[in-house]
């Protein structure tokens, strides 16, 4: 099996083939997630919250991820894998340098993905001139939750909604090749994807982005607490894990998910 590239990926979204993506932790999902048609792996920060019992993602240090990602690679052989630079890993662009090449290193992952829009380009920049792929992540950042005070749909205001624009753009330039749109309304999800020549991968940023995120967990419906509206439990569906994630990618690429009840 050959490995999908950053051009596969960009050449998908020229094409109007949705990229389906996953979150995963571990090299047993991994490998069924593969097996399935996901074309990349995201080791999320959140793996604070759905494997460590944490109330937020800001606990989760680079220890951590580079221990899951390093799972998630010898789980599979063809999947993109991201991982993610936790709260505070990439606070100046010395820290993200070295903790980006410890997940690339030593976790194998094949780009990092970073929070933060304009602010972030320098760092975007310092990365990219050293060969470290970037994906921007935009819209609810979970790092920065309680700054915004909960986990709410974001960029809902027209001026929010701009500077959220201008954010992708200036990631773009800044060299980032991937965004993640996380909690935004889907005519938003479907501008800024227009606008960016980047794939833009969508979490409850509706049907228009060029790809799909979900939490493995929420999807298969075993997160504890409220499942968020824009994630559906596949699991429930189907009754078994290799065929929720199947009817997962299937929905992906057909369009089918999300469903207008799934997006804001
Ligand atoms: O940490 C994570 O799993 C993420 C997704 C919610 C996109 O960043």
């Amino acid at each position: 099996m050959s490995r999908i590239t950053l051009t596969k990926l960009r050449a998908m979204k020229a094409e109007q083939q949705k990229i389906a993506v996953l979150t995963a932790y571990d090299a047993s999902f991994s490998h069924v997630l593969e097996q399935s048609g996901v074309e990349v792996i995201l080791v999320g920060d959140s793996l604070g919250m759905v494997i460590q019992g944490q109330e937020s993602t800001l606990p989760v240090t680079v220890d951590d991820v580079v221990y899951h990602t390093a799972n998630v690679a010898r789980g599979t052989e063809s999947v993109f894998i991201i991982a993610d630079l936790p709260f505070m890993s990439y606070a100046n662009a010395e820290q993200a340098i070295s903790n980006s090449a410890r997940l690339m290193a030593e976790g194998g992952a094949h780009m990092v993905k970073l929070e933060g829009g304009a602010v972030m380009v320098d760092t975007v920049q310092q990365l990219v001139e050293r060969g470290i792929p970037v994906c921007g992540h935009l819209g609810l950042l979970p790092q920065s939750i309680h700054r915004l005070g909960g986990y709410r749909v974001q960029g809902k205001e027209q001026s929010q909604a701009e500077t959220l624009l201008n954010d992708a753009l200036a990631l773009e330039k800044a060299g980032a090749d991937l965004l993640v749109l996380e909690c935004v309304p889907a005519a938003l999800g479907k501008q800024v994807s227009a606008a960016v020549s980047i794939p833009v991968i969508g979490i409850g940023a509706g049907k228009d982005c060029d790809g799909q995120v979900l939490v493995l967990y929420d999807m298969l419906g075993i997160t504890p607490g409220k499942r968020p509206r824009f994630t559906h439990d596949f699991l429930a569906d189907t009754g078994a894990i290799p065929a929720a994630i199947a009817k997962y990618v299937a929905d992906v690429k057909s369009g089918d998910f999300p469903s207008p009840e799934q997006q804001f």
